[in-house]
């Protein structure tokens, strides 16, 4: 990764299990790894998939935007009313907002992935026990996950951009096979970016991922208030699963 220089401290927010990064070909580079993600066995097996020596590494196993999954299932299972489960995801969101994150200053962050995961878990339960909900319920419901998605993205960002010198960030732009109209859309930009035409990506009006179009007003709005500066941006194709394929859109960043 040519964003890092020789001796950085690089903190990997969402790491996991690290199989979009090589930690080992990294490690000529990094004095030290900090891995964050609330999955601590996932990290664990980076560490030693990539054969990291313990003194080169920290894994610090936080959830870093703590909203209660099971409280929500036990609302859902129950079919609380509407007013009920607005109430309950704006009382959590709150909670996370001002639950603290690892006091660590570091050269590099990466964060890659992770906006568009924060909320999705709460999302699928709410999918899956849509049934007793009607149409304008399930539309509040909605705009609840999206408002959840802008306060963690701020959050983050927040923490993320007083805590290093210079950030990797990418977030899903669009998904390939949400249906055929949307897949022929994924094609275009694919051909777009094959062919170098980054210009016209943003003129292809395709839906894009929740998390991913928060973020993307998050780094503007702080790019125009002269809170950062984008070094660097490219597009890609990520192959996340075969049946599953992302546009990602990265920023380099210094902050
Ligand atoms: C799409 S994955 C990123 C890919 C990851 N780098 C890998 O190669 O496995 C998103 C990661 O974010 C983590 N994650 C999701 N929500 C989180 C949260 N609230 N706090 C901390 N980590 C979270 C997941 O555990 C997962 O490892």
């Amino acid at each position: 990764m040519e964003e890092i220089e020789i001796g950085d401290t690089v903190l990997i927010l969402g790491a996991g299990s690290c199989s979009d990064i090589d930690l080992h070909e990294l490690l000529p580079y990094v004095e030290k790894f900090l891995l964050v993600d609330k999955e601590k066995e996932a990290m664990e097996e980076a560490i030693a998939y990539y054969q990291i020596p313990k003194e080169r590494v920290e894994v610090l196993c936080t959830n870093v935007w703590d909203i209660s999954e099971e409280l929500l299932e036990q609302k859902l299972e129950s079919s609380c009313d509407i007013a009920d489960l607005l109430n309950f995801l704006q009382e959590q969101a709150k909670k996370a907002m001002n639950q603290p994150l690892p006091d660590k200053k570091v050269d590099f962050i990466v964060n890659i992935g992770l906006y568009s995961q924060l909320n999705a878990t709460l999302a699928s339960l709410f999918y899956l026990k849509r049934e007793p909900y009607g149409k304008t319920e399930r539309e509040a419901m909605q705009k609840a996950f999206s408002w959840l998605n802008q306060q963690a993205v701020e959050k983050l960002n927040q923490w993320m951009f007083s805590h290093c010198k210079r950030a990797l960030v990418g977030y899903e732009y669009a998904v390939f096979g949400a249906d055929k109209k949307e897949e022929e859309k994924c094609r275009q930009l694919e051909m777009l970016l094959k062919t170098g035409q980054i210009e016209n990506v943003s003129l292809t009006q395709v839906a894009r991922v929740e998390g991913g179009w928060q973020a993307e007003g998050d780094l503007a709005r702080r790019y125009r208030q002269g809170e950062i500066s984008l070094l660097r941006d490219y597009y890609a194709i990520w192959n996340f699963l075969k049946e599953k394929q992302y546009v990602m859109q990265f920023y380099r960043i210094a902050c």
